[in-house]
């Protein structure tokens, strides 16, 4: 088939919903071992098991073939990927990608900000979960506050627009955080997402129903000081956006756990070792290294994979929903 038609049938699921947008894990390791994502004696994946370069060069080309028109790199960490600029910049040229955008804990972003963004790099999120220095040592475990100020100043001078914190606030850890974390994002023009922790595997020791925050009540702490307005605006992925009069900012509302947006997914998850993840809170996967291996098959049956792939995407996740078992995953072999 020509690549024309291909990409007019483009990626569609058995709900109806269309995926265009691909999350890319290029590692599963990280600098950090933060509390709600790893444990604190990770095992890694065996190098050889995961994609080369090449291989997810190979493999975003065919998403994109077949219509998809975002990738978002993530991790694990992905600037701690070996050469990960030049994938970056092999990416950002790829014809009919509308984005690509990176998601970092900020630990290098210093180092990385300039060249990310001449490679093509369109918006960044970083994390950052806490303004404290302790306390960021407590979540992350091993991370160093002022490396991701650093990073963060160092976007922003590089002259990204729209670069976006993310912050998971947790009972115990974080919940005090939420006006300070605002009001750095407000001062600075940066715009922030709240993000519900989710039951992504057995991270750490913290039951997770007692420290998880809805975002309804983050709302009101800010509430306390700011009047909210709801914004039209949307991104790509599932947060919904209010901003303050008069501020450029939008404040994010990423609500998994209290408001399932499943309905509305347009996306799908590669994790570091070629697995076609099809749902964030299930299990459903297609093997793409098994594919890509494969002497006797070409890029014509990956693309074909990917496509009949989309069969299996699964309606919904079910986080806390009574008698459903919650993914094993960790959140790094997941891809974020
Ligand atoms: P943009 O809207 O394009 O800025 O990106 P995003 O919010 O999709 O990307 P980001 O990597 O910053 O994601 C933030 C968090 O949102 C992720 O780490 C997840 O916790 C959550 N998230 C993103 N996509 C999904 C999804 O499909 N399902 C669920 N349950 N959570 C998601
Ligand atoms: N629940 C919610 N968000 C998580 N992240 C990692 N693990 C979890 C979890 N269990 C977030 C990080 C980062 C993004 C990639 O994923 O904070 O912003
Ligand atoms: Fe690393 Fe991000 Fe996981 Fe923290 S949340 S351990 S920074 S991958």
């Amino acid at each position: 088939m020509e690549a024309g038609a291909e990409r007019e049938r483009s990626l569609i699921d058995t709900f109806g919903r269309q995926v265009d947008y691909v999350r890319l894990s290029v590692t599963d390791r990280c600098d950090f071992r933060c509390v709600y994502c790893m444990t604190e004696q990770m095992q890694f994946v065996p190098r050889q098991q995961v994609l080369t370069l090449e291989e997810l060069h190979t493999v975003a080309r065919a998403f994109v073939e077949l219509g998809v028109r975002r990738i978002r790199l993530t991790g694990g960490e992905p600037l701690v990927r070996a050469n990960v600029l030049h994938l970056v910049e092999q990416l950002g040229q790829l014809p009919g990608l509308d984005e690509l955008l990176l998601t970092t804990n900020g630990n290098q972003l210093d180092k990385f900000a300039a060249p990310l963004r001449t490679a093509g790099v369109g918006r960044i999120n970083i994390s950052l979960d806490s303004l404290d220095e302790q306390r960021f040592r407590r979540i992350s475990r091993v991370g160093k506050l002022s490396r991701v100020l650093a990073g963060i100043d160092a976007a922003i001078a590089a002259g990204f627009e729209r670069l976006r914190i993310n912050s998971v606030i947790m009972r115990g850890y974080n919940e005090d955080e939420v006006l300070p974390l605002t009001e750095f994002a407000l001062e600075r023009d940066l715009d922030i997402a709240f993000i519900e922790e989710m039951p992504l595997g057995e991270a750490s020791e913290h039951d997770r129903a007692s420290t998880t925050c809805s975002n309804a009540w983050v709302r009101r702490q800010i509430e306390t000081r700011h009047v909210l307005f709801d914004s039209a605006v949307r991104t790509a992925g599932p947060s919904r956006y209010v901003q303050v009069a008069g501020r450029k900012s939008r404040i994010g509302f990423i609500s998994p756990v209290t408001h399932n947006f499943c309905a509305d997914c347009n996306r799908v998850r590669v994790t570091a070792e070629g697995r076609l993840l099809l749902c964030l809170g299930n299990e459903h996967s297609v093997d793409l290294r098994a594919v890509l291996r494969d002497p006797d098959r070409d890029f014509g049956d990956l693309k074909a994979a990917i496509i009949a792939a989309m069969q299996r995407k699964p309606e919904r996740h079910h986080f806390y929903d009574g008698d459903h078992a919650q993914p094993v995953r960790l959140m790094n072999m997941t891809g974020g």
